[in-house]
């Protein structure tokens, strides 16, 4: 298993080119799965979600070209995949692969909307909380389908085709709205999805619906309007910038101190994280080529946050933030509301020396004068990004081991970090 060590204290300077997003790739690429045309997806980071996804939509009769060349051969353009679901050869996702990739439950809505039936198994828990899968359910059923559970699968028919209907979100889930606004793409009428995910990832994917055809309004605000349509076409569309990626660096940068360009980068993408770093003293400017962090020699201020759906601040970037408040100078509280198990970096970050106190949703962290590198273990995507953060702000060197998880969701970590000044390479093992 691959490992990372990195030797803390160097400024970072320069610029890291941010890709495209993981969480709108991902969901681009099931909508495949709507229309017998081809997709073509532009900017799609190269990860190890994206490889196993496509697997799982081969299962399904999914044909999958990746453009070979990476453009100016520097590496830093996404991939261009082609996506052709001619036809549908397995309506069953597999528990096999369903386990292994959360956001592959979402493939439910579309088999549907083209097949009209699917056998999908529930993902089950993971690290970072229960994640139960109600709300697709009850949105789905909204539309006309029968759902029953049998062996760990939800099998699930539209006898008579979907029909639109009235869905009201009781929570605000990211992935129960794309479900739901891919079904009812092809729907018989109109759907409404109130309390809808207003993350910028649903305003992408419905983006890419409406250029197949689809008649979506609303997207990326809580009220989602679909006139259904009997059929979908191809597009081509380009992934949007990867926010978490954007704030993962910001606060690399915020770290360390330095310069960094951050190109591509959108702040309409983060507006909360924006307002949080600037309060804890980064400098941050926007340009039309992206976002510049700046810090200097001053110190971090602590700050009060509580992660929110979109548009507050993320609960992907909660780790990553509480790695940099550990060496705020005072104390930082962060609340974690959307996941009920996400603060497993904490006893990690305790081995660099931080000092974080946890009682149920609420951390609070007391910034030290410095860290001591040491052996952690990455638990989750996000967390392991947080030990790379804090490896970085710490004294000596920091191994970070059972980095799989890392490359699931950011690509070529070290190479664009270490073209910074970070002092950073993977241990093969
Ligand atoms: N929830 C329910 N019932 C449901 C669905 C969700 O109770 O049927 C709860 C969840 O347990 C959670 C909350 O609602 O407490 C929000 O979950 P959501 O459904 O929004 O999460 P998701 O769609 O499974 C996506 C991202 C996550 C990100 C969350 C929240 C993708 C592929 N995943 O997950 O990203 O944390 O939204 O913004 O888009 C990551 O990239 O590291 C990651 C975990």
């Amino acid at each position: 298993m691959d490992r990372i060590r990195i030797t803390g204290g160097q400024h970072l300077h320069g610029t890291i080119p941010i890709s495209g997003a993981k969480n709108a790739a991902l969901p681009l690429m099931i909508a495949s799965l709507l229309t017998s045309d081809t997709i073509t997806l532009k900017n799609v980071p190269n990860l190890a979600d994206v490889s196993l996804l496509i697997r799982i939509l081969r299962n399904h009769g999914v044909d999958t070209a990746v453009d070979g060349k990476r453009a100016n051969g520097n590496g830093h353009q996404g991939d261009t995949l082609h996506l052709t679901a001619r036809d549908i050869v397995d309506t069953t996702a597999p528990y096999d692969l369903v386990r292994r990739m959360r956001a592959s439950f979402w493939v439910l809505g579309p088999l549907l909307a083209r097949e009209g039936k699917a056998r999908v198994s529930l993902p089950g828990g993971c690290a970072i909380g229960t994640r139960p899968v109600d709300l697709h359910l009850t949105g789905l059923q909204a539309l006309g389908v029968d759902i029953d559970l049998d062996g760990g699968y939800v099998v699930a028919k539209a006898r008579n085709g979907l029909r639109g209907g009235i869905v009201n979100f009781p929570k605000v889930s990211v992935g129960a709205t794309h479900n739901v606004m891919m079904a009812a793409a092809l729907a018989k009428g109109e759907t409404v999805i109130e309390n809808a995910a207003c993350e910028p990832e649903v305003a992408d994917v419905a983006s890419c619906l409406n250029k197949m055809g689809a008649k979506i309004e609303g997207a990326g605000t809580s009220t989602i309007t679909i006139q259904g349509v009997d059929h979908l076409e191809g597009a081509t569309h380009t992934v949007l910038p990867d926010r978490i990626e954007t704030g993962t660096y910001a606060m690399a940068v915020a770290a360390t101190g330095g310069d960094v360009y951050l190109e591509g980068a959108r702040a309409d993408l983060l507006p909360a994280v924006i307002d949080v770093l600037r309060e804890a003293g980064v400098e941050i400017s926007e340009t039309n080529r992206g976002l510049r962090i700046a810090r200097n020699g001053s110190g971090l201020n602590p700050v009060t946050v509580t992660t929110a759906p979109f548009p507050g601040f993320p609960t992907d970037l909660q780790a990553q933030l509480m790695a940099l408040m550990c060496r705020a100078e005072g104390l930082s509280v962060i609340r974690e509301t959307i996941f009920e198990n996400r603060f497993m970096h904490v006893q990690e970050l305790a081995r660099l020396g931080a000092d974080i106190a946890v009682t149920g949703e609420m951390a609070k962290v007391r910034g030290v004068a410095s860290l001591r590198g040491a052996e952690v273990m990455a638990t989750d995507l996000r967390a392991s990004v947080s030990l790379v953060i804090a490896g970085l702000m710490a004294e000596g060197d920091t191994t970070v081991n059972r980095v799989y998880h890392l490359d699931r969701g950011f690509e070529r970590l070290e190479e664009k970090l270490g073209s910074c000044g970070a002092q950073i390479e993977r241990l093969h093992s």
